[in-house]
């Protein structure tokens, strides 16, 4: 089997995943291949064309939730048909380093899932990757330390260029660390379906500007997304809608490190989707009877909640919004969230701007 031109399709939030896409392509360059690299929205809205002979197709995502993040699972479905071709898939996860241990991440379903709806469009799949690159989570646990940082991705670059190395050498990988993470990926379906219906929402809804935000509307300017706007009267302050996915490219990379995600606030926000009005109309119908017995179980009641929810993050939001517009409770929210001490992260060779515009 002769390749003659890679195109790697990617979603990076913080650089982690484009690195390791620079990286193949800098395998198959050396190689004599033609190479390509873009952004998966960037090459959505572009309309792929159909492969052609010699063409190898790549999907690189960031884990989220234990699967694939949803503009890549939207790519992989919109995605030509594949006629055959080759392809593979890389999920790059959350390692860490703890003293001279590596800790690997677990990117679940996330490779197998865009696999198959590749497979199922005609792609011959010849493998999948889950590559640990420093965790980007930073909404969840301080950024990792430089010396920790430099050792993961030291590691992580022969393990890529291997990867590609076999498959253009026309060996299939699908390593045995593949179908564990598989395996615990279908254990932890439940919270993957979760993630994708509920959890990226809910996350999106935490992050605000506290008061060192300049407006500068970097932020807004390149989220992969256009998920974030500046509103309001001046100066703007940046406002996160539900096309969010959390992928911590505004922390990451926002030069003031103005950008919290509420912890205090996420637990308001908890209530003020769970607790009032649709919940208890629900319990007190199914308590006269009023709905069919099935509806009084949980998981029936999260389906009749949920279109409530969504509505009660985007009300709710809009509330905080205007909330953190005052100085003062602005600098309260900001005082009682951990990223207020944390450290950023974004991958260290990667500027915003070649990021943003090398790839669209
Ligand atoms: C919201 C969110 C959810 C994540 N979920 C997982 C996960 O389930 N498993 C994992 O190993 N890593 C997880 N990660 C870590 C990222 O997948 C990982 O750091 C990745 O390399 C980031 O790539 P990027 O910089 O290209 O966005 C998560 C990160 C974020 C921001």
């Amino acid at each position: 089997m002769s390749f003659t031109r890679l195109h790697c399709f990617f979603m990076s939030g913080t650089g982690n995943t484009r690195r390791v896409a620079q990286w193949l392509a800098a395998v198959a360059r050396a190689r004599g291949l033609e190479t390509q690299l873009a952004e998966v929205e960037s090459a959505r809205r572009a309309k792929l064309a159909p492969p052609e002979n010699g063409d190898l197709f790549g999907v690189l995502m960031p884990t989220h939730g234990f699967t694939a993040p949803w503009p890549v699972i939207r790519f992989a479905l919109r995605a030509p048909r594949g006629r055959s071709a080759a392809a593979f898939v890389v999920a790059t996860r959350a390692g860490t380093k703890l003293g001279r241990f590596f800790l690997p991440g677990l990117e679940g379903t996330a490779c197998y899932l865009v696999a198959l709806i590749l497979a199922l469009k005609g792609w011959r799949v010849r493998g999948v990757l889950g590559l640990d690159m420093p965790s980007n989570w930073i909404a969840a646990h301080p950024g990792l330390n430089g010396a920790c940082v430099a050792a993961i991705i030291t590691k992580a670059h022969p393990t890529a260029e291997k990867f590609l190395g076999d498959i253009l050498d026309g060996h299939r990988r699908f390593g045995a660390g593949s179908w564990v993470s598989l395996t615990l990926g279908l254990v932890l379906l439940q919270i993957s379906l979760g993630y994708l219906l509920m959890g990226r929402f809910f996350l999106a809804r935490l992050f605000f500007a506290n008061n060192r935000c300049t407006s500068c509307g970097l932020c807004a300017c390149n989220c992969p997304f256009g998920a974030l706007k500046m509103r309001g009267r001046k100066p703007q302050r940046p406002y996160w809608t539900f096309a969010c996915e959390s992928c911590m490219r505004c922390m990451g990379f926002c030069p003031e490190g103005a950008i919290e995600a509420g912890h205090s606030w996420a637990i308001a926000l908890y209530f003020a989707i769970t607790a009032p009005f649709a919940w208890w109309l629900l319990k007190a119908g199914a308590q006269a009877a009023c709905w069919p017995a099935p509806i009084a179980g949980s998981r029936a009641l999260f389906w009749l909640q949920y279109p409530f929810s969504l509505l009660a993050l985007a009300v709710a939001y809009a509330g905080f919004w205007l909330l953190v517009r005052v100085r003062w409770i602005n600098e309260l929210f900001t005082l009682t969230t951990f990223t207020h001490r944390w450290r950023r992260y974004h991958e260290p060779g990667t500027t915003l701007k070649a990021l943003v515009d090398e790839h669209r």
